[in-house]
Parts: structure tokens; sequence; C-alpha cells
């Protein structure tokens, strides 16, 4: 299992590159607009730049967004980016446009002798992920939080999708989106979920524990005790 962060932040994705777990990085419009308004700079900086800051850190896969949703600009738009590094995947919505954009990258990818890779993201069941499977995307980003939002258990589509594809066979790789909370990680790792993107606020969550922080309270006392008193004078032990 991988796990990417959620993110445009900089900060963020060094702090968890530098933990040695980040397996990519996901980033949307929304996240790049929150980075981008944040940033102070003459420059007027734009997508690209912020990836090209993004590339730097790790050579992880990053998903980025064309924000136009047509045919003609998504493939104008995903060409330009990936421009920026192989290891820029085209993530793009789910729509007609979107998948017509898939079989055209990848005939552009073949034609050129270049990888292009790409994702499908806004998946809310499992029909547009089997769609998104036969397109040949390598990668699918279903919402379970957006899902729970609604009443729904976004969770289930984890798991139907899941066996769908171990059916099948499917290559395309399940990157569980839109995590809002540690269930959505281990639920998505028990059903045998490809990879998470979890925001950094919950990875710092995921390595918590009240016994591993008591327990760690006891190291330290025990050992402040010993350096006080000396080892023989220890009773308790
Ligand atoms: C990831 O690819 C998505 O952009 C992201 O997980 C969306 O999460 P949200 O529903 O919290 O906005």
């Amino acid at each position: 299992m991988q796990l990417f962060v959620d993110s445009a932040n900089l900060d963020e994705i060094k702090k968890v590159n530098d933990l040695g777990i980040l397996g990519g990085v996901t980033t949307n419009p929304t996240l790049i607009v929150k980075q981008l308004s944040s940033t102070i700079s003459s420059n007027n900086p734009n997508q690209k730049d912020l990836l090209k800051q993004i590339l730097k850190i790790s050579k992880v896969d990053i998903l980025a967004e064309p924000i136009s949703p047509k045919f003609d600009d998504i493939i104008k738009e995903g060409l330009e980016l990936v421009k920026l590094s192989s290891n820029i995947v085209v993530k793009i919505p789910m729509t007609q446009d979107g998948i017509c954009a898939v079989k055209e990258l990848k005939l552009y990818g073949k034609r050129t002798k270049k990888i292009i890779k790409t994702a499908i993201t806004l998946i809310f069941s499992v029909e547009q992920a089997i769609i998104s499977a036969l397109a040949g995307v390598d990668y699918i980003c279903p919402f379970v939080g957006r899902l729970d939002d609604i009443g729904q258990n976004g969770l289930d589509l984890i798991k139907d999708i899941m066996t769908v594809y171990k059916n099948y066979n499917f290559k395309t790789k399940v990157i569980v989106a839109s995590v809002r909370n540690k269930k959505h990680i281990f639920e998505s790792s028990k059903y045998g979920a490809d990879a998470v993107t979890v925001p950094y606020k919950i990875i710092e969550e995921m390595f918590n524990h009240d016994l591993t922080t008591k327990g760690i309270e006891k190291f330290l006392s025990d050992w402040a005790k010993v350096e006080k008193k000396g080892y023989n004078n220890i009773k308790q032990f």
C-alpha cells in the first residue's frame, strides 16, 4: 500500500518525504488555489511553477489536473503538464471528454515514445471505476469522504471497486481520496486499495496512540529515577 499526501503545500509534502514514506502527491485546482493564494510573491506564480517546486522535493508520482473540462483543452493542458516531468500524472475528472482524453494521451505517448500516465478523479460509483479501467487509465481516485457527506458509506464503494477489479484483474490502481479520518485509511487497506491520499493533518494523527505517549513518558520517568538514585536504590523494579 502506498501513502500519498493530498496537498499542494510544499512544507507538508517535504515533511512526509523526509519521513521516507511518501508514495505520491495528489493536487487538484482547489488545493493549488489554496496554496497559491497563501503564497506572497511578486512573480504571480501559477500551477506549473508550484508543480516545479513539488517536483524538486521528490521523484514520486504527482497528480495534477488540467483546469478545462473540454477534450481539446484537457489534451493541450495535459501535454503542457507532462512536459514538466514524467512523474506528472494527468488527473482528469470522470466525464466522456475525460475518458476520450485518456485514450488520446496514451496514443500520443505511444507515437512520441513517452510515458504519459493518467488518473481519473471524482469517482463515486463502481460503474465509473469500470469505465476508467476499460479505458486503461493508470489510477482512479474514488472519493470516500464526499460520499459519507451525502449519507452514503464511502468505504462500501472501495470494497466494491476492489472486488470488481480483482474479478477481472484490472491493472488500474485505486487511490482512495477524500480521506477524512484514520478509519478511512485502515478500512481501505483491508479492502486492498493500492494507495490512500491523505491530508497532512491526518498523516500526523496516524502516528499517535495514547499508549505510545504514556509508554514514552514511563521510559523517561524510569530513566530519570535511575539517573537520580542509581540502579541499586530503585526498589520497585
Ligand atoms: C484527491 O485526489 C482529491 O482531490 C481530494 O482527496 C479531495 O478531497 P476533499 O473531498 O476533502 O476535497
